[in-house]
């Protein structure tokens, strides 16, 4: 099966190039709200930072199908000794731009993945109550949906046959509980470099769980492109939007449609600036 892959070179707080309707999957992680070491200072305010999530839920409801699901990985964000709860109040605004809120899964990172950093190492230079700053090694994985029902009758019998679930998968490495426990990306990977990837696990789980072969896939962050990667290989076309033209090489890489392009594949990759983006 052909697929086509069209990256938006733009802001996403408007999506005015996809039709309402016409996603069957959105998969995302936006930045968290200034994140000390990859978006520091990026917002003056929290509230402008709520205020992207609020353009951005509501072109998802208009751009995602009826009964169609939006996958959200973020997470609180402790910034300057203060923790503000993205989380919850992410969630609150997708409830308010109309979807409802199936689930949440916990993605645990591996325990190698921190050592006892400077903040919560406070509590073994003073063993005593109250020095008690724990380091995060978790982050949310927010499930909603558009709408209540999915029809299941709309699919065509071939390609949910297509799309079938390896039910191994599905128990070794035990995708039906609320913590999934895999890698991040390792710092320092080459093509993730200066950008806050996750891994392809976690499109994977959510391109395999809630979209067929054939559906369109939509990353409105899409970074370096890891969900666009991971639609391709699982036959899923996808649309990604990312403000920093700088990373539309990687993203072409990451793709497979870099300079050593994959032969005998005719698959499509467009790209899409907008007016007012910077042309790389
Ligand atoms: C956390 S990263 C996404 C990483 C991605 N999941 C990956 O695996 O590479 C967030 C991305 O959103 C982009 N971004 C931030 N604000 C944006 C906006 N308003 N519109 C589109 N992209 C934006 C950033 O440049 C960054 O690349």
């Amino acid at each position: 099966m052909v697929t086509h892959h069209k990256l938006i070179v733009g802001n996403c707080m408007t999506m005015s190039e996809i039709p309402d309707n016409s996603v069957h999957l959105a998969v995302t992680s936006p930045p968290y709200f200034n994140a000390p070491f990859d978006y520091k200072d990026l917002f003056d305010s929290y509230d402008q930072y709520l205020g992207v999530l609020k353009n951005v839920a509501k072109e998802l409801f208009r751009v995602l199908n009826d009964g169609r699901i939006f996958v959200l990985n973020i997470d609180d964000m402790l910034v300057n000794g203060e923790k503000f709860p993205i989380v919850a109040d992410a969630t609150k605004i997708f409830l308010d731009a109309g979807f409802r809120y199936r689930d949440k899964i916990i993605w645990k990172k591996p325990d190698g993945y921190l050592r006892i950093s400077k903040r919560s190492g406070v509590l073994l230079q003073n063993p005593y109550p109250m020095y008690f700053y724990p380091d995060n090694l978790l982050e949310s994985i927010i499930i909603f949906q558009k709408g209540k029902k999915f029809d299941y009758k709309s699919v065509p019998k071939d390609i949910r046959k297509k799309s079938k679930i390896n039910k191994k998968e599905f128990k070794e490495n035990k995708w039906y509980m609320t913590l999934w426990k895999f890698n991040n990306v390792m710092p320092g990977s080459p093509l993730e470099k200066d950008i806050a990837a996750f891994p392809e696990e976690l499109p994977y789980r959510a391109i395999k769980l809630f979209s067929h072969v054939g559906e369109t896939v939509l990353d409105p962050f899409a970074g370096s492109g890891t969900t666009m990667k991971v639609a391709r290989k699982l036959k899923r076309h996808s649309i990604g939007i990312e403000i920093k033209s700088e990373i539309v090489d990687t993203i072409k890489t990451k793709t497979g449609f870099g300079a050593q392009k994959q032969l005998n594949n005719k698959d499509t990759f467009k790209i899409i600036y907008r007016k007012d983006a910077k042309r790389k």
